[in-house]
């Protein structure tokens, strides 16, 4: 099988684990506090780790990481079908890398797909006790339909936090910069916890999180990359602090300073970067 080939299929099972992360991320949020979520979001981050994984292997092989959303299974009113639609993606992924699996001969690929294989497998037995658990033990969906300024405003950071988590995971990859590699992966995993604290605010305050994103920058050069991942840092340091002087509730403006306050740190750091990099570039 040719180099293009094989590219295209890890970009496929990327798309994937994109779908399952959102799908998860989704039930997770809507289940509010409690174990079954924690577990959920657990498995949620085992996916992040398969998707990194697939992104390095695809650059490896001199491809670009697709940044599209695979198939998700989002049908389903209760929090048992949810948990079975869970299984039927696991199933979806497992058939797949089964026959991945079988039609690549490169060892190393074969070796990084039979390790997530073997994750999907006990996933997919997670989501059958989910099954059973939510039928016995009874799972609420607790999300609410409230849709004011404020979840307008969480819809926005949601959005944001979504939009530069997939934009510093794709720098990362095709950065050939080490220390900035590090930093975007650090980031990006920083950004996911804002994420979380936007998603749980807005179900403790009755709304329900669209998880969507806007448009990625797809730069190539480096520095391109960190003046793209400057402009956006202010942009949003400077919006979450003029929604903290927004709004009344006193625990959702620690909040929102807390995440300018990050945001102003990732603007640093990305500027000592491409200080650095244009350094080396001249
Ligand atoms: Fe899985
Ligand atoms: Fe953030
Ligand atoms: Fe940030």
């Amino acid at each position: 099988m040719d180099k293009d080939k094989i590219i295209e299929i890890l970009n496929g099972d990327l798309e994937g684990e994109h779908g399952a992360i959102i799908q998860y991320l989704t039930h997770a949020y809507a289940m509010g506090e409690g174990e079954m979520a924690c577990e959920i979001e657990a498995i949620a981050r085992e996916e992040m780790r398969h998707l990194d994984w697939l992104a390095e292997a695809i650059v490896e092989l001199g491809g670009t990481p697709s940044l599209e959303r695979g198939k998700m299974r989002m049908s389903g009113k209760s929090v048992v079908d949810w948990m079975k639609n869970n299984v039927r993606l696991e199933e979806d992924g497992i058939t797949l890398y089964r026959d991945h699996i079988k039609a690549i001969d490169a060892p190393e690929i074969k070796r990084l797909l039979q390790r997530i294989l073997s994750d999907e497998e006990s996933h997919h037995g997670d989501f059958q006790h989910f099954v059973e658990k939510a039928q016995k033990e009874g799972a609420a969906d607790v999300r609410g339909t409230r849709q004011d300024k404020v979840t307008q405003m969480l819809n926005w950071g949601i959005e944001h936090e979504y939009t530069v988590i997939l934009q510093y995971l794709l720098h990362s990859y095709m950065t050939k910069n080490e220390e900035v590699r590090e930093q975007m992966q650090d980031q990006a995993i920083n950004e996911m916890q804002h994420l979380g604290w936007l998603a749980e605010e807005m179900v403790d305050g009755g709304g329900n999180p669209r998880i969507e994103h806007t448009e990625v920058n797809r730069s190539t050069k480096t520095a391109d990359m960190l003046r793209a991942d400057i402009k956006i840092e202010k942009e949003v340091a400077a919006a979450y602090d003029r929604s903290a002087k927004e709004v009344d509730d006193p625990d959702l403006k620690k909040l929102l300073l807390r995440l300018r306050d990050h945001e102003i740190y990732h603007t640093e750091v990305f500027s000592d970067l491409l200080e650095e990099e244009e350094k080396q570039q001249s």
